[in-house]
């Protein structure tokens, strides 16, 4: 089995290669990945000497070298991760995700189709369906919620959603679809909430919490994303989407206390910032389907996975400083700078 992964170089994609080399030691894997601020060689380190990995440098939206990848490879399968992904970021400069996630998803679609219908997976997030109340714990995202966006990003992702279902209904292209909770693990860039947070109180800096940190996500250790995903290619019915997600649910406040206590640093140095515009209340997976038809279960609980990758970011020093001295700098100030 050939598969290319495209993204494989960000925080869940280069988690995906190794869990896919681990369980399938014969496969050939391929990384496609435009190495843009989010993407870190120094992530697949790991696959550096293996024969049967390869990673080359393009942008999904580039259609000759995408094409030119697919001539040399012939894969078998296309694995979408590639993907401008952080919703701040997409407030403030929504064009570059429309391009990547919308247009990006649209070349690797047609190449798919010129290449005798590849099996493509779209990785996508449980965000397209907008978000829930806090008042009514009883409501979950299935796979029949209506699409329902909030940002910039959620919404680039619901249009490549919605381009990949077309794709299979039109022209009979073999597709499925995931749509995952908020991931937390190894090799997460430090501008989301988890390890933004560990990498603050490692350095002693404030932590910024938007709003009251009443908001709600639903969080699963990225190998149980990678699992199901992996799930998915091999055995996902053709034409469907699958919701992922473990019933984790916990106020942002909350995750932040945690990593204080874990990190033995001060609740003082939480600090309430403005709220993120348009801020989504509650995300909550109904993973039923996934369970029922594929017979994935998460197997980290938030307790031991927290505990991991806190330890993570405490061996991996050097990996985290790297990232944060570069743009990432100018980045931090233009985000943050306006919100104290
Ligand atoms: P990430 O930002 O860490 O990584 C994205 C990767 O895509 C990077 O390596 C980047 O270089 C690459 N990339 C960006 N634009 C590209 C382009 N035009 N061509 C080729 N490569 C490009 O993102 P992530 O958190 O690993 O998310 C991966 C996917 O999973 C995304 O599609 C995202 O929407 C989805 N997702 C993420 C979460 C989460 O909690 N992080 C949850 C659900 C779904
Ligand atoms: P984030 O990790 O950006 O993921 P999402 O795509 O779910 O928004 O943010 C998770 C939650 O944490 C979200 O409610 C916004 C909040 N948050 C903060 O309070 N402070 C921060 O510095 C960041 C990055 C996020």
């Amino acid at each position: 089995m050939k598969v290319i992964v495209t993204g494989g170089a960000g925080f869940i994609g280069s988690n995906f290669l190794y869990h896919l080399r681990k369980k399938h030691p014969a496969w050939r894997l391929i990384c496609l990945d435009k190495l843009t601020y989010a993407g870190n060689l120094a992530n697949l380190k790991g696959l550096a000497q293996d024969e049967n990995f390869r990673f080359v440098q393009a942008d999904i939206c580039d259609r000759e070298a995408v094409c030119r990848l697919f001539q040399e490879e012939q894969p078998d399968v296309v694995v979408n991760f590639a993907a401008e992904s952080h919703v701040d970021r997409s407030i403030e400069d929504p064009a570059v995700f429309l391009h990547t996630n919308v247009l990006g998803t649209q070349v690797l679609l047609d190449t798919c189709l010129h290449f005798g219908k590849i099996r493509y997976h779209q990785i996508s997030t449980d965000e397209v369906y907008g978000d829930l109340p806090l008042d009514r714990p009883d409501l979950f995202f299935t796979e029949a919620t209506p699409l329902h966006t909030s940002s910039p990003y959620s919404a680039s992702k619901a249009a490549a959603d919605l381009l990949v279902l077309a794709y299979h209904r039109t022209y009979g292209l073999p597709v499925t679809i995931s749509r995952c909770s908020n991931n937390y693990g190894p090799y997460h860039f430090p501008e989301k909430l988890i390890p933004l947070m560990i990498v603050n109180c490692l350095q002693n800096k404030p932590l910024p919490v938007y709003g009251k940190g009443e908001n709600v996500r639903d969080w699963l250790y990225v190998e149980d994303h990678c699992e199901a995903a992996d799930l998915i290619i091999q055995k996902g019915r053709i034409g469907e989407v699958y919701n992922i997600g473990g019933h984790n649910e916990m106020k942002n406040i909350d995750i932040v206390k945690l990593i204080c206590r874990k990190l033995g640093r001060p609740e003082s140095l939480i600090t309430f910032v403005a709220d993120r515009k348009g801020h989504d209340l509650r995300y909550a997976i109904d993973p039923a389907k996934i369970h029922r038809e594929l017979g994935w279960l998460p197997k980290t609980n938030f307790a031991d996975g927290i505990e991991k990758t806190i330890q993570w970011y405490l061996d991996n020093k050097n990996w985290w400083e790297t990232v944060i001295s570069g743009e990432y700098r100018k980045y931090y100030e233009k985000i943050y700078g306006e919100r104290w």
